[in-house]
């Protein structure tokens, strides 16, 4: 029979290597690579273009609870339509349980949020903020087995900080269970006292926001993390690793033969503690945790992501609006650093900022940026082969990206609900011109093109865990 679609003339490139080929697509998959694949029903013209596996962004926020009277900025209509602009196919975002909550009704929830409104596949890590032993005993377990192999635990935050001992009682569940646990690493004690400190100076400007957690306060909760990892028995993710203190953590376990899985992100690349430093609470616009450190630490992050430390580059996008739709203060620009939430947009900004500041410059090769943004978050989440490359039998989930496209980033090509972008003015080379899931254009030229609702949940296997990365 002949092909749905071909995609002819374009160079197509995978964590493993870099060839000239077409592509040829039948229901949603891949079914043949080469130089003939034969008649197709539609033909798509990639000369000049690269043909990439679509962007699988593990870490993304979306329609999440964050407290009464704070609403994030995308639910999965805008953040998927986000996600698609940016040349991502997946997004893995998280379903919160709250407090006295049951993680089953959480899952509900964001099933229900998500129902409908995608427009790039989906799926979900469970954030576990009460390990009752309901939770812990039955519906993790159960969760793991229904396509929920991942959770994410903080060491931070008033309402989602776990104990030592809940730490490791989580850990036990994912040692049982072959489920892989991220883990955001901040000591709560240690901000609080420094917030508390700030505070009583006066101190409440936003640039507060990076001097109350500086990289001690991240180095110690990313050694507490590895050695209760240690003591458990299980590999963890660090997620968004900030800088180099983090990093000597992460390499000395290593060093010891622990496996310790690492994630950064577009703002410990290209922004600085220095971005927060700004009149009025304009630098609120890049308050997020860990917050973006120094010229030095940028520098090791670059170090990380070209020597294997990193295996998964994400954009924790986790948008909020500075100004509210009427143009009154909205949660970005509260005055206190205190209030501000946590978290700023980047799911369609990442792909183009790696690719520009790391493969046009030379820091890392193409196949590199292939592994950090696409096949090792399949490989470690449980969607390989499904997702993460560009195979016989994989899903049809492409990048055609212009490597030699000049773009100036600003607010408008983000498509996102945030009312602002904390890359706005940075210049890169390489963008993503078309966004194709499962054989079907969503995203072209700068436009929605399929409805939402397209997007499908994807309910994922532990074996992705025992699946390697590829070496950064
Ligand atoms: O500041 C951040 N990163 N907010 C998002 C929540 C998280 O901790 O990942
Ligand atoms: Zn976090
Ligand atoms: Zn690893
Ligand atoms: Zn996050």
């Amino acid at each position: 029979a002949p092909l749905d679609l071909a995609i002819r003339g374009g160079t197509v490139a995978t964590a493993a290597d870099t060839m000239r080929c077409d592509v040829g697509v039948r229901d949603g998959r891949i079914v043949a690579l080469g130089d003939d694949v034969g008649p197709a029903a539609r033909t798509i013209d990639a000369a000049g273009l690269l043909v990439l596996p679509g962007g699988i962004d593990s870490h993304v926020h979306l329609d999440q609870f964050q407290g009464e009277g704070i609403a994030m900025a995308d639910g999965f209509r805008s953040g998927t339509v986000s996600a698609a602009a940016g040349g991502n196919t997946t997004v893995i975002a998280f379903a919160l349980q709250r407090r006295g909550e049951s993680l089953r009704a959480a899952v509900a929830d964001y099933h229900a949020k998500a129902r409908g409104e995608a427009l790039v596949d989906y799926g979900f890590h469970l954030i576990v903020t009460d390990p009752t032993p309901g939770v812990l005993g039955q519906e993790l377990p159960a969760l793991v087995k229904d396509g929920y192999p991942s959770f994410k635990v903080f060491m931070t935050y008033d309402d989602m900080v776990l104990t030592d001992r809940q730490l490791l009682d989580v850990f036990d569940v994912a040692r049982r269970e072959n489920a892989l646990v991220m883990v955001h690493a901040e000591g709560f004690d240690s901000i609080r006292f420094m917030a508390d400190r700030l505070e009583a100076e006066g101190r409440t400007e936003p640039a507060s926001h990076a001097a109350s957690r500086p990289e001690v306060v991240e180095r110690e909760a990313t050694h507490r993390a590895i050695a209760l990892a240690e003591l458990a028995g299980i590999p963890i993710m660090v997620v968004h690793v900030s800088g180099r203190e983090a990093i000597e953590q992460i390499e000395w376990a290593r060093r010891r033969g622990l496996t310790v899985h690492a994630e950064t992100c577009p703002q410990y690349l290209v922004l600085t503690a220095a971005d927060l430093d700004r009149p009025g609470t304009e630098g609120a616009k890049f308050v997020c945790s860990p917050p973006p450190r120094d010229a030095e630490s940028q520098a090791a992050v670059w170090r990380g992501l070209a020597g294997g430390t990193f295996q998964t580059f994400s954009s924790d996008h986790c948008p909020f609006r500075y100004d509210d739709a009427a143009g009154k203060t909205g949660p970005k620009a509260r005055a206190s650093f205190r209030a501000v939430p946590n978290g700023i947009p980047g799911v369609a900004a990442r792909l183009p900022i790696l690719f520009s500041e790391g493969v046009v410059k030379g820091r890392i090769t193409l196949q590199d940026f292939v592994a950090l943004t696409a096949t090792n978050h399949a490989k470690l989440y449980g969607l390989y082969p499904r997702k993460g490359s560009i195979a016989i039998g994989a899903d049809a989930d492409i990048a055609l990206w212009d490597p030699e496209r000049r773009v100036t980033i600003t607010q408008d090509l983000m498509h996102h609900g945030s009312d602002y972008t904390p890359y706005e003015g940075l210049e890169v080379t390489g963008w993503p011109v078309t966004t194709m899931v499962r054989g079907r254009v969503v995203f072209d030229g700068g436009r929605v093109v399929a409805e939402a609702g397209y997007g499908a949940f994807l309910p994922r296997e532990t074996s992705g865990r025992r699946a390697s990365p590829e070496a950064g």
